[in-house]
């Protein structure tokens, strides 16, 4: 017993040497990394760096121990586990600690029903301290004030059964005069759409607590995809958006991969709205197809001029996109050749990890995290489908879930242990505003 202590203890002090969660930015992270062959140092995004002198976790206490990633395991049979590399993963001293800091949840029954605005919850994007969140049973999107992380509260929700039928996913257009939300449309039809949700200043105002809420409303929307069905019961989709499942906004243009049609579409955006609905209309610029490569496109980052879009093509694998002519969108992006300057390869598909280091992070298993969260942020935020909820968690938590390519859903889940304690988070930047109070439901 007590030699398995010390020997836990010592493993515990050399991993902490090894640990202080320093974030290198995607892009100061070299790429020559990127090629390397072991594939979890690779991974871009997140690196270990030295432990600098103000960073003291070593003398901090036992509550706040960082570790890789942890496994039953670790606590049941008192054996370590260790990675590739020998060292040991999983913090083998201290008690479990949470990561969950906060949550709302409005979606009401035990199981939940399909009542409360962020039933189906998926797809968010953080803007300021609102967190727009597409409600996928809803056809509804749903803002959070997340002003105070530890306490989300619902700050206002629209929902529209045409135009948000089964949302996925938003984003914020940096013109801040309205959201960008992509609606995958109900099967097996799957007429998805790209709708423009208006959140400018008008749309706000205050409750009588002077707590800010939100009034948006759904603008103009676009459909590119017909579906008709032979009496034989064969299924033909025809256009580029069926089945929208996630998107990419750069600039004024929205990239947006349809899994039923197995595409890539490039959506030309407002830069502004001028209130004029056929100035302000989203229209297709240009899209690709394929049946192979693109086969149930499900996720998609756009880096530089190339989109990277994960399709079960191949679940290891990314296909690159060259977007440099928005009307003409083709399978094979540009990378530059390592060290002849000027010079690029076409590269039709990499690994996952090898396109982290071009994104930031992995394509893969990030759909209910929320996007729009600044780097460095010590938050992040999880959606649940299932109940409606939408946690802020110890954006570690779901750094180290990515990192070794395990489900975001442990850290937004208080009742199961989780790796890192954040009752007394460091530096804590956030004002509490006396104002806030539990959430009520505004549908
Ligand atoms: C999709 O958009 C393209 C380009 O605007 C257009 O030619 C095509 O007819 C549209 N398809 C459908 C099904 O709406």
């Amino acid at each position: 017993m007590k030699r398995r202590g010390g020997l836990a203890r010592a493993l515990l002090v050399a991993l902490l040497a090894l640990s202080p969660w320093g974030f290198d930015d995607a892009a100061s992270s070299s790429r020559g990394d990127a090629a390397s062959s072991d594939g979890r140092e690779a991974a871009g995004l997140i690196r270990f760096r030295p432990r600098t002198s103000s960073s003291s976790s070593s003398s901090s206490s036992s509550s706040t121990l960082f570790a890789l990633a942890a496994h039953d395991d670790v606590y049941s049979g008192g054996v370590i586990t260790v990675d590739s590399r020998g060292n040991p993963v999983g913090d083998t001293v201290s008690a479990p600690a949470r990561s969950m800091v906060g949550f709302v949840q409005d979606c009401v029954g035990i199981p939940p029903k399909n009542s409360g605005s962020l039933c189906g919850a998926r797809g968010s994007y953080l803007h300021g301290h609102y967190l727009f969140v597409a409600a996928t049973l809803q056809n509804a999107v749903t803002c959070v004030d997340v002003y105070r992380p530890d306490m989300p509260t619902i700050a206002g929700s629209v929902a529209d059964r045409v135009n948000l039928e089964q949302v996925v996913a938003t984003w914020m257009h940096r013109s801040e005069d309205y959201l960008v939300a992509v609606s995958r449309g109900k099967r097996p039809a799957g007429i998805g759409s790209v709708t423009l949700v208006d959140v400018r200043p008008a749309r706000w105002s205050v409750d009588s607590s002077d707590r800010p809420i939100v009034s948006p409303v759904v603008l103009t929307s676009l459909k590119n995809c017909s579906s008709t069905t032979t009496v034989d019961g064969v299924r033909t989709t025809t256009g580029s958006l069926c089945g929208a499942r996630a998107f990419a906004v750069k600039n004024d243009f929205a990239y947006v991969v349809g899994e039923l049609s197995n595409s890539v579409v490039v959506v030309a955006l407002p830069n502004a709205l001028s209130d004029n609905p056929s100035l302000d209309a989203p229209v297709v610029r240009g899209f690709v197809n394929d049946q192979d490569m693109l086969k149930g496109a499900y996720a998609i980052a756009v880096s530089g001029t190339n989109a990277f879009v994960a399709s079960r093509w191949d679940s290891d694998a990314i296909v690159l996109i060259d977007v440099l002519d928005p009307s003409n969108p083709t399978i094979g992006g540009k990378v530059p050749k390592v060290g002849q300057l000027g010079s690029f390869d076409t590269v039709v598909s990499m690994s996952e990890i090898q396109a982290a280091s071009y994104t930031g992070s992995r394509l893969r298993g990030l759909e209910f995290v929320a996007k729009g969260v600044p780097a460095g942020s010590p938050y992040a935020f999880v959606t649940s489908e299932f109940d409606g909820r939408v946690s802020t968690v110890d954006a570690r938590c779901v750094a180290a879930s990515e990192e070794v390519g395990e489900s975001v859903g442990y850290c937004a889940s208080s009742a199961r242990r989780a790796l890192y304690d954040v009752d007394s988070p460091a530096d804590e930047p956030y004002v509490y505003r006396s104002n806030a109070r539990p959430n009520r439901a505004l549908l």
